[in-house]
């Protein structure tokens, strides 16, 4: 598997826990566990995503400025969390938030897989390829079990 393959494959993850979060209603266990299991997935992700594959992006001209403005996105993702962290989960509020939260993952990792997968094509040899893909795996386990 490459790198692609394995940051496809739990963007596909992020795509389905977006769904079922503005599919949950008030102060209810449904909404706690979606957004539990969304906080814990995306920060895995962006954590493991900067470590293994934007940072050595960032040390390259051709990918620089798209890694940078992808980590910027992941901190509008964060602070959309944090909001939803301090919002009663009863509010209506809250699901507004969570709409904003969903519409920038999608528009995210369309971003990334359209636009930055297609250049760092261009920058990683395959071998490269290969080893961010395992280097993610490791590191993204690690932080689940962390923010589990
Ligand atoms: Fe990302
Ligand atoms: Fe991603």
């Amino acid at each position: 598997m490459n790198i692609f393959e394995a940051l496809r494959e739990d963007h596909e993850v992020q795509r389905t826990l977006a769904d079922k979060l503005v599919e949950t209603h008030g102060d209810s266990d449904a909404r706690h566990e979606a957004f539990q299991q969304i906080k814990t997935e995306l920060l895995a992700h962006e954590a493991a995503e900067e470590r293994c594959f934007y940072k050595p992006l960032i040390e390259q001209d051709m990918t620089q400025t798209h890694a940078r403005h992808g980590v910027a996105e992941h901190h509008e993702m964060d602070e959309l969390i944090e909001e939803l962290e301090n919002t009663d989960y009863s509010s209506p509020a809250w699901l507004s938030i969570a709409k904003k939260l969903r519409e920038k993952i999608l528009h995210h990792l369309d971003d990334e897989e359209h636009t930055i997968f297609q250049l760092a094509g261009k920058v990683l040899n395959d071998a490269q390829k290969t080893q961010m893909a395992s280097a993610y795996h490791k590191h993204m386990e690690e932080r689940k079990a962390q923010y589990a």
